[in-house]
């Protein structure tokens, strides 16, 4: 069975497709790829498993279709790699109703999203999401970017994809360690917003990490819910989406500090919102109980907990300072009033922060 929700964002509205056997069925996904010219990027772990199931699919379309494969992994979500994409799309003679298809995760997507948000001023792309992290977050939404050695993310523009092709028997290839990275955004949903979908995940977490796919699909389909709601109502970030970040700031800060792919991305993420929780009961917003029940979680999950080793108080909080959310030099952070009740915290100060990272 496949379960399609939709972004609703009027005439650039998508759909969000999960179920198994997705990649090989072109129905689910041919109508949105308008042109002649389609695209497939992806890296040098899925390509090998996954890119066949596209290109016969695509092939019976009478498309002049490629495929890239990029190197795999954080440290490569630069801005070469989005110039290899461009130099492709150029081979390739994409025209300006021509589609880049995203085969993979969190990575492949953003360079994939941004190289076609520039290519000729905006092409279409749609995603087809290979990691638990990706379903759940990444391919939703529309932000599409890299890194910069300043900084994660901070290069990128806002394109939606034509639409978002989950199919669940790829998590059957993705490493365990990759698996649970992709559950602390899962987490990060709940407790943003879902006091009920926290008490889930605590039922469910070992279902979850069995690969069961029924309770995947539940966890998917909430997330990918919750997630299009927010950017509905602010695509571009002008206010509630920033609650998508919560555990991020201190979670990109640790990323850009450790060596991007030292720590995974959901990773820091996890030791992100165990610090923003930290945060939030020594400011007296939230109790000490819910910090626990995240930590305890976090922990059945096989997430870290903890700053690595070494880490640098100081140096992290320089990281914070280039953060996207920030205004006029003062740190806006996402911290909770508890269990699925995140907000934007303002004007907090370094001290409170440093006490935290120490
Ligand atoms: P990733 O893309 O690096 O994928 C993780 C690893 O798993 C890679 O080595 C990849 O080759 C491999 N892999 C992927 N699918 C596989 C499969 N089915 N079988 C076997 N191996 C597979 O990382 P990710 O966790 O998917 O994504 C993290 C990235 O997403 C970060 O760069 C983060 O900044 C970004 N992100 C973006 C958004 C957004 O809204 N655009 C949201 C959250 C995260
Ligand atoms: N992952 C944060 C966002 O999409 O806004």
């Amino acid at each position: 069975m496949t379960t399609t929700l939709e972004v609703g964002l009027g005439a650039r509205r998508y759909p969000i497709r999960i179920g198994r056997g997705l990649l090989a069925d072109a129905a689910g996904w041919r109508d949105a790829i308008r042109g002649r010219h389609a695209l497939i990027v992806s890296d040098g772990n899925v390509a090998p498993l996954y890119a066949a199931r596209l290109q016969t699919a695509l092939s019976r379309g009478g498309l002049l279709t490629n495929t890239l494969v990029l190197p795999a992994g954080e440290a490569h979500k630069h801005l070469d790699a989005v110039s290899k994409v461009l130099d492709a799309l150029a081979q390739l003679g994409a025209t300006r109703d021509a589609c880049v298809l995203a085969l993979g995760g969190g990575v492949v997507g953003d360079i994939a999203g941004f190289a076609a948000a520039c290519w000729m001023r905006g092409i279409d792309f749609v995603q087809f999401p290979t990691t638990l992290l990706a379903m759940v977050d990444s391919s939703v939404g529309g932000k599409t970017g890299v890194d910069h050695a300043a900084g994660k993310n901070l290069i990128g523009a806002f394109h939606q994809p034509r639409a978002v092709i989950a199919d669940l028997d790829t998590l059957a290839t993705l490493p365990g360690r990759e698996l649970r990275a992709g559950l602390a955004e899962v987490v990060k949903t709940a407790c943003i917003g879902d006091a009920a979908f926290f008490a889930w995940l605590e039922e469910n977490a070992d279902k979850l990490l069995a690969r069961d796919t029924d309770t995947l699909t539940h966890a998917i389909a909430t997330c990918c819910r919750f997630k299009a709601g927010v950017v509905e109502r602010d695509e571009r970030e002008t206010g509630e989406r920033a609650l998508l970040n919560f555990g991020h700031t201190f979670g990109h800060a640790l990323e850009t500090e450790t060596g991007y792919g030292t720590l995974l991305h959901g990773e820091a993420v996890a030791i992100g919102m165990g610090l923003a929780a930290r945060l939030s009961t020594n400011l007296g917003m939230a109790s000490d109980a819910d910090m626990q029940r995240l930590q305890s979680l976090l922990q059945r999950i096989g997430l870290p907990v903890s700053l690595p080793a070494g880490a640098n108080a100081d140096a992290l909080l320089a990281r914070m300072r280039l953060d996207k959310k920030n205004r006029a030099g003062a740190l806006r952070l996402i911290l909770w009033r508890g269990i699925g009740r995140a907000e934007i915290a303002e004007g907090v100060q370094d001290a409170a922060v440093r006490a935290v990272l120490a």
